[in-house]
């Protein structure tokens, strides 16, 4: 695992923008996607390239339960504002929050990823260490699954809804052991709220208490943060 830290959220997007054009120029397709506040200004970057995505496959990590597609607040919607509207991509995968078939969602997923390995997957990170919504106790070779959120990341995402009570409770994430099968992974944090969530991360204790640190299991990880996160790191 290598760490790279800049000073603002900016230079270090940036960064991993120039890492995913590298990849592409390589011949990556297939790119598996984050959403929430870290990512965004990854996407304005790509965005505002010349990058040509319309021969591309994107693989979204998750999906709140319950929201339709066109629901503003799912991951659909926010994937169209931040990246497909302005870069079409040739297909896109989200989960289905809509299906309440649960086993048949999950298995259709699993299956997609099979269909599509993944290239290169973006991450964040969850205040408690969580890597798509695999909350802290997730098995690392978990799948596809429908996921319980804690607390935790209720009281981190309810900024984007109204009041707490609209935040769904469940989401369709992909596994950890989904995640672990891209070829390639880059984990983006920023803010002080994420210094705890990378201290234990970069401490090298693997332990499903923390889901991130099953990033120590693979061997093309980088993680990339800015200095804010990266407060509670040892100096040396
Ligand atoms: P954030 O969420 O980018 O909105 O901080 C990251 C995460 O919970 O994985």
């Amino acid at each position: 695992m290598q760490l790279f830290i800049y000073p603002t959220s900016e230079i270090a997007s940036q960064q991993a923008f120039e890492r995913i054009r590298h990849a592409i120029n390589d011949g990556a397709t297939t790119l598996g996607l984050a959403t929430g506040g870290t990512p965004e200004q990854l996407y304005t970057l790509m965005r505002q390239s010349d990058i040509d995505f319309s021969h591309m496959t994107s693989i979204n990590l998750d999906e709140y339960y319950g929201l339709a597609p066109t629901h503003p607040k799912s991951y659909h919607v926010y994937m169209q504002q931040n990246l497909f509207d302005a870069k079409p991509f040739k297909q896109t995968f989200i989960p289905n929050g809509e299906n309440k078939a649960v086993a048949e969602e999950t298995a259709r997923y699993e299956k997609i990823l099979n269909e599509h390995p993944i290239d290169l997957q973006i991450l964040g990170i969850g205040g408690n260490g969580h890597i798509g919504f695999n909350e802290p106790g997730t098995a690392f070779d978990s799948t596809t699954s429908l996921v319980q959120l804690t607390d935790s990341t209720i009281q981190a995402n309810k900024r984007y809804f109204q009041s707490e009570e609209d935040v769904p409770k469940q989401a369709y994430s992909m596994g950890i052991g989904s995640i672990l099968k891209a070829k390639e992974i880059i984990l983006l944090a920023f803010g002080e709220k994420k210094a705890e969530a990378i201290r234990a991360l970069m401490s090298g204790e693997v332990t499903t208490d923390n889901p991130a640190s099953a990033l120590h299991n693979h061997q093309n990880v980088t993680v990339i943060v800015d200095e804010a996160a990266a407060q509670l790191l040892p100096k040396s």
